[in-house]
């Protein structure tokens, strides 16, 4: 078979312009949209002809069976040697955040504490708050990962107060692309079944490892067996659009699983299950060709920072399509401005800052830090599932409206 084109040089910004989704669509035409967790991706050719020929056959009704799971248990057994993949302690969901409200409704309850780890995935905040729990930041270490002397605090502190709590990670983590090691995830374990803490992991990234880094199923690590994992095609296949999820159970987290109610499996769509199966079953030359451009813009936006706005402090992520960038050295925070409060029920396309002089200045689109909670003011996050070509014009504008 002939190789895969990289499939982020495929649409020209004309043929992006045509979408009708969120990211080319929030913004005038002469703005770069470099924001919301949309890949500037062709299709994966598995999916497109799974999708025909669902439609072809008139196959628009109800999800039924474990094809999904079977598929995600092919590739993880692949991907991550993980040959004995749970299938029957699974569970379909709408999406992944959806998934996570339900599994938090079968662990915790209203007003209890979920700790997560600061600046995150801002819809973490809006939906844990809509689903009536409690947020609770724990602070990622300057270099973006999980500060286990800070946890134990939280976990300590959360304990004395509530009967219940919980934990929700995104490995990798969104917005610094830090791959949770083995060890970190073990160490996390034992902190959590020390303070009777239920953990939740958002692996939607899983797929989407760079080279040198190395993804571990958090329900892989001893002690995780109370533990849920919350999976999808969503991220890797760029298939927001077609919406399906999976809930993995721990082993102990067996009966917990089964007092999900029954209708949430309603949810997911079945042109989303079905086109999350063929990217896990038959996507896999597509995510490799995927995987080798995002390792290219990874090393170019690296260099084009370097070069042209050398101030920034550029953490490089080790998975994800997201850069965190620090533009405190540029003073372009207004420290008294009434947009510039961190955390809680930020939209997450509110600007401030840095990302509201580069929309304003630049006509480039990027996600303001404030709105991923402490920590968070001051910086972007930078989508660069992109074209070489667009990537360079936003860096390039950037480093122009600092002059
Ligand atoms: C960490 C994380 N979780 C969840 C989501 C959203 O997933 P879904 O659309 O399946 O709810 C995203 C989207 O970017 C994400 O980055």
């Amino acid at each position: 078979m002939a190789p895969v084109p990289n499939p982020l040089e495929a649409l020209s910004r004309e043929q992006l312009q045509q979408r009708t989704s969120l990211k080319w669509n929030s913004h005038p035409a002469d703005v770069l949209p470099l924001w919301v967790a949309e890949m500037d991706v062709s299709l994966a050719e598995p999916v497109a002809q799974a999708l025909h020929r669902a439609v072809e056959l008139g196959d628009t009704g109800y999800p039924f069976g474990d094809g999904l799971a079977r598929a995600l248990a092919e590739f993880a057994a692949k991907r991550w040697g993980w040959s004995d993949f749970p299938v029957d302690r699974t569970a379909i969901v709408p999406d992944v955040m959806l998934g996570i409200v339900e599994v938090l409704r079968l662990v915790t309850e209203p007003g209890d504490p979920v700790i997560v780890n600061a600046p995150v995935y801002a819809p973490f905040y809006a939906f844990l708050t809509h689903a009536d729990r409690q947020v609770v930041e724990s602070p990622l270490t300057e270099a973006g990962r999980v500060d286990l002397d800070a946890l134990v605090e939280v976990f300590r502190q959360v304990r004395t107060t509530s009967p219940r709590a919980a934990y929700l990670i995104s490995n990798p983590h969104n917005p610094t692309g830090a791959v949770h090691t083995r060890a970190e995830l073990e160490a996390i374990a034992v902190l959590a079944r020390q303070h009777g803490v239920r953990v939740i992991v958002d692996e939607i990234h899983a797929p989407l490892i760079l080279a040198g880094a190395e993804f571990t199923p958090y329900l892989t690590v001893a002690g995780s067996d109370d533990a849920f994992s919350l999976m999808s095609a969503s991220k890797g296949w760029n298939l927001a659009g077609l919406k399906a999820a999976l809930v993995i159970a721990g082993s102990e987290a067996v009966d917990d699983l089964a007092r999900m109610p029954e209708e949430v499996s309603h949810g997911p769509s079945h042109l989303g299950i079905i086109a999350h199966a063929a990217a896990f079953r038959h996507g896999g030359d597509w995510l490799d060709a995927l995987l080798v451009g995002l390792d290219e813009n990874r090393t170019l936006l690296g260099d084009l920072l370097t070069e042209h706005l050398p101030q920034v402090g550029f953490l490089r992520p080790e998975g994800t399509y997201l850069a965190w960038v620090d533009c405190r050295p540029l003073g372009l925070d207004a420290p008294d401005s009434e947009d510039n409060v961190e955390g809680d029920l930020a939209v997450v396309s509110d600007l401030a800052g840095p990302a509201r002089h580069f929309l304003d200045h630049a006509r480039v689109a990027l996600s303001s830090g404030h709105v991923f909670g402490a920590g968070g003011r001051g910086h972007v996050r930078i989508n660069f599932a992109t074209s070489r070509a667009i990537l360079t014009g936003a860096v390039t504008r950037m480093a122009r409206s600092i002059g």
